[in-house]
Formats: C-alpha cells, structure tokens, sequence
C-alpha cells in the first residue's frame, strides 16, 4: 500500500477552502432527477449536462474533486475531450462511484446493504487507467420503528471495509459513505445515536481490515431530525425540527465520539436538505474554531439543483447561466468551509 499516494490525495480532497461535486448519479436516479425538470433522459442529454458542469470556467478555485459514474468517466466533451482529463488539467481530481447499489436486505424488511464487491478488484484496477483517483460506496441506513437493525449497520460497515481495502490496494482513496437517512419524524436525538452507531462501526470495521485512516475520507450526513419530524417553535433537541446551531453541534459531538484522530477529513453529502441549509450548517460548523478533522462537503443536489433547473431550460442556450449557478453554489459552501459564509450573501445569486 503507497501510503503516501494515499495521505496526499485524501488531502488534497480536503484540502482549505475545496469540497467535492457528486456527479455520480447512476441513470436511474439521473431518470429521476431530470424528469423533475422535464428533460428525457438519454445518454446525449446526461453527456451534455454533465459537460456543463465539469467545463465551468474556475471550478478549481472552490472543488477539489468530482465524483463520475461509470457511464461519466468513459465520456468526453463535444471537443473529444475525455472527462477525467478535463478535470485533471485544472487540476481537479476525478473520483469514481464504485458500488452497484443498495438492495433489500435479508431476513429486514425495509433495510438495504450495499453491494459492488464482486470483481471490484479488476474494476478499480480499469477506474485507475481511465483516470480515477479516488472512489465512494454508499451505504444507506434507514431509521425507523425498530430500525436500524444491528445487522443492517454491520452487514454495511463490513462492506464498506472491504471496498475500502481494495481501494487503498489500487492506490485509490476510498470515500466511505454510511448515510443515515433524513427521511422520517425521529428526532436529533435518534439520530445522534443511530449515526455514532453506524460510524463507531464503521471505524472498527475499518481497522479490522487494516485500513489506513490517514488515506480515507469519510463522506457522511449531519446529525439531524428527520425530514417528518413535526415542527415545534424555533426547534427543539426533543422533537420537531432542528434548529441551525443544534445541528452543527450533535454532529461535531458525534465525531469527536467516534472519528479516529488520524482520518484526514470528512465531506458531507447534502441528502435532501435544501441547498442553504447545507451550506449554513457546513459553516455553523466550521465557525466553531479549530476542529480535529476538515470539515468540507461532497454535495450533489445542494451544489447542482440550480444549476439544473436553469440547464433544463434550455439546453442549449443556458450553459454560462447554469455554470454561473454551480459556481456561485461552489464558492458559498467553500466559504462555508473557513466558516466565512452569511446568508446575506444569498443576495448576489447570479439565478
Ligand atoms: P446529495 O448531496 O444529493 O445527498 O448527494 C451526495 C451523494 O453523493 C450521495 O451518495
């Protein structure tokens, strides 16, 4: 293992100032996503958009990643330029998605594991030639009645630790993704236990495998109610939804629980919050001074829903407004890292 290789990626993922654009949607949720626009999903139309957003003018200066999704990263621009090399000219690093998708679990209905790791070897080994510098495999952990169970968040962890040491084997970063789902009326507090659960077993699963924290980035959801939970004034940590500061809190009291010293940093996904409270939460965060780790996003819908709905307009003629959106999303939550970002600034959206 080239630990080295492995330290130097994983922070120049999270390096000051840079997060990463989840570009990864498989078709499926790519179907999903652009039938919300009105846009059909064919390979040309997912080829253009995300040429949209890979080829926007001084992306560099607030990402430090994209990840591809296998279909992506075999695509080139209208010019034929290979995607992966687009983004390595500017020096950004291409990331693949490598798992298959979650399925049902055995013997738990309503739990999903993650499955990929099948042949992933000979996959991350084609993923490197084609440009790929680091990988991410989501697991999805569902709280519910009774849910998650103990087997749900082992069965998932243990996945994640082998993919993870494929993915440092290949001098691949491995970006491990646990994310608990918004959806639901649980409250903060559920969901402060359910995720240093799934992370405190993750961590160990990691270790059992001898996977080298120092080369992984951790990509994760905030600790937070859920999307159901009913509103009480002002939020409240025993129901309704949380409030800005109680968010930013439990999840950096949840880290300092169950986060080794030594990983090099964690990059949140947006999952289903809207587009400013990811960034205002990613700030509250970071405003609190001196943390152990990075803390930076790894964003798909909060980084690219503007920039969608402008391109879906029209394909065509909208590509410098729809770049402008990306690039106006990327600086707030860049900002949002050094915990520089107020929602006055919201003031000078180009959309
Ligand atoms: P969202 O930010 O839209 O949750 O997507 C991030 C991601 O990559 C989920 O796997």
């Amino acid at each position: 293992m080239d630990i080295e290789l492995l330290k130097k990626t994983a922070k120049q993922m999270v390096a000051p100032g840079k997060g990463i654009l989840a570009a990864d949607e498989s078709s499926g949720t790519c179907q999903k996503r652009f039938e919300s626009v009105g846009v059909p999903c064919t390979e040309e139309n997912r080829r253009a958009y995300r040429e949209t957003l890979l080829t926007a003018d001084g992306l560099e200066q607030y990402i430090s990643g994209v990840i591809l999704y296998d279909e992506t990263i075999r695509q080139e621009t209208n010019e034929g330029e290979a995607f992966a090399a687009v983004l390595e000219k500017k020096g950004i690093l291409p990331g693949i998605k490598v798992d298959t998708g979650a399925k049902e679990l055995a013997l738990h209905p309503g739990e999903k594991v993650t499955e990929g790791l099948d042949g992933l070897r000979e996959r991350l080994a084609e993923y490197k030639t084609l440009g790929a510098r680091f990988a991410k495999w989501r697991a999805v952990i569902t709280i519910g009645k009774d849910l998650p169970s103990p087997a749900c968040i082992h069965a998932n962890a243990h996945a994640m630790a082998r993919y993870a040491a494929l993915c440092q084997e290949a001098g691949i970063v491995p970006m491990v993704e646990p994310e608990i789902l918004i959806d639901g009326d649980h409250n903060i507090e559920r969901c402060y236990e359910i995720s240093t659960a799934t992370l405190k077993k993750t961590f160990e699963e990691l270790a059992g495998q001898d996977v080298a924290v120092e080369g992984v980035i951790l990509k994760t959801s905030m600790v937070i109610a859920g999307k159901q939970a009913k509103s009480a004034e002002g939020g409240s940590s025993s129901g309704g939804q949380s409030g800005m500061e109680e968010v930013a809190k439990e999840t950096i009291r949840a880290f300092k629980e169950t986060l080794p010293a030594g990983l090099t940093g964690v990059a949140f996904l947006s999952g289903g919050q809207t587009d400013e409270q990811a960034t205002e939460h990613l700030n509250a965060m970071n405003a609190t001074g001196k943390l152990p780790w990075p803390l930076s996003f790894s964003y798909g819908r909060a980084l690219q829903n503007p920039v969608l709905k402008i391109w879906a307009e029209s394909p065509n003629a909208n590509i410098a407004k729809a770049q402008a959106a990306l690039l106006f999303r990327s600086k707030m939550n860049s900002l949002a890292t050094q915990g520089r970002y107020s929602s006055e600034m919201e003031k000078e959206r180009p959309y």
